[in-house]
């Protein structure tokens, strides 16, 4: 039995994936429903604000009737509160569905087991923790803002053989240092689909200054993330790319400013220099409900981080080229998760474990 759930359950996981990127800050979940050995429906969540796993699944039934004798298998408690939606628990009580297999437990406060509960007293049979730590994996991003009150962070950097992020551009001219590209066009849009999967994006000042970087998605279907830079004495003048106004930015910085310029598209936040940047950086993040942050440099900015143990996984690539002199690539211990070539450049997946 436990290994027809964990097929069914592992369904629900590869159907939760289609909804990451339109659910958030939802967490997207993947629901399969299940009579005689058979699958009858499936569903993922909805884009934000519409409806979830359990009501896409339901619906996709047809006779209703074969709802009485089935399972539904969820990667996700069922949710008991009115948000955008009325509870799924609810619905799956009215329809007569008397087997619920459930992946993991919601650790959002409104939810965190009441989902549960409200089956188990209306009569159901709720079997808990079928692959739970892959369920909570996919949606790793929700899982870290509720339990540790942070977004999940990404850091990623792209260096040579010789381990440098950029030439020095002390002795090259700054247009030349600006378009020298260490990776080629396939991992800059790998990396511009991992930007479509995050909610925000982070760069340190120097990164402004030497590259003007768009910070945006034009590589890849998708909602370009948040811009956050880090500016502590606001250095970075109003004709970098940053200030377009095309995406909203959020300004770390060390200086008093109006906390919004809404002619710019611009959102203030003042910290103090002095300790723990990225602590900091994290609490304004989780304030302004970030589930998920991909920190691309440079060097200084991913060192805090790492060295405040503030990360969750890094992405690092290494190309075929060689500089000499330069930026030096940050220095990271991590857990080797993954190693590919697909790209033509060299990328390794590190994790904080
Ligand atoms: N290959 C890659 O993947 C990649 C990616 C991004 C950037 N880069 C390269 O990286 C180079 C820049 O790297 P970088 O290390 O010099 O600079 P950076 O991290 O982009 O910016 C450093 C600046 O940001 C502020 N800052 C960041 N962390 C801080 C902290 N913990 N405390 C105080 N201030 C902090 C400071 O500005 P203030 O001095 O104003 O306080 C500091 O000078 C660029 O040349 C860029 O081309 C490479």
């Amino acid at each position: 039995m436990v290994k027809i759930h964990e097929k069914y359950i592992s369904r629900c996981i590869e159907l939760a994936k289609n909804g990451l990127q339109s659910a958030m800050p939802n967490p997207s979940v993947g629901a399969v429903i299940v009579s005689e050995g058979k699958i009858i429906g499936e569903g993922y969540t909805s884009p934000y604000g519409g409806a979830h796993a359990e009501v896409n699944a339901i619906n996709s039934v047809s006779p209703e009737k074969d709802l009485e004798n089935a399972t539904i298998y969820v990667s996700l408690e069922p949710c008991s509160h009115y948000g955008k939606t009325p509870p799924c628990s609810d619905l799956i009580i009215a329809k007569g569905i008397k087997n619920v297999v459930i992946g993991c437990v919601d650790p959002f406060s409104e939810v965190a087991g009441k989902g549960i509960e409200r089956l188990k007293k209306a009569g159901c049979n709720v079997v808990l923790g079928v692959l739970e730590k892959e369920c909570i994996v996919s949606n790793k991003r929700f899982f870290t803002f509720h339990t540790q009150k942070r977004p999940y962070i990404i850091l990623k950097w792209a260096q040579t053989t010789d381990h440098y992020i950029a030439p020095d551009n002390t002795i090259i001219n700054s247009a030349e240092a600006a378009s020298f590209l260490i990776t080629n066009q396939y991992s800059r849009q790998l990396v511009h689909k991992w930007r479509a999967e995050e909610q925000s994006i982070l760069v340190g000042t120097n990164t402004v200054i030497n590259d003007n970087p768009k910070l945006n998605t034009r590589d890849w279907e998708g909602k370009s993330p948040l811009r956050i830079i880090i500016d502590q004495n606001l250095r970075i003048t109003k004709n970098y790319s940053i200030y377009d106004k095309t995406i909203p930015t959020l300004m770390i910085t060390g200086n008093h400013h109006d906390e919004i310029n809404t002619v710019d598209n611009i959102i203030y936040e003042q910290i103090d220099f002095s300790t723990n940047i990225a602590i900091q950086i994290c609490n304004t993040l989780y304030k302004h409900n970030i589930q998920s942050v991909i920190i691309e440099g440079g060097t200084q900015t991913l060192q805090t981080f790492i060295n405040e143990n503030l990360w969750d996984e890094a992405r690092v690539f290494t190309a075929n080229k060689s500089l000499k002199k330069g930026v030096k690539a940050p220095k990271i211990d991590g857990t080797l998760i993954e190693e590919s070539n697909k790209t033509g450049d060299h990328l390794k997946i590190l994790k904080n474990i």
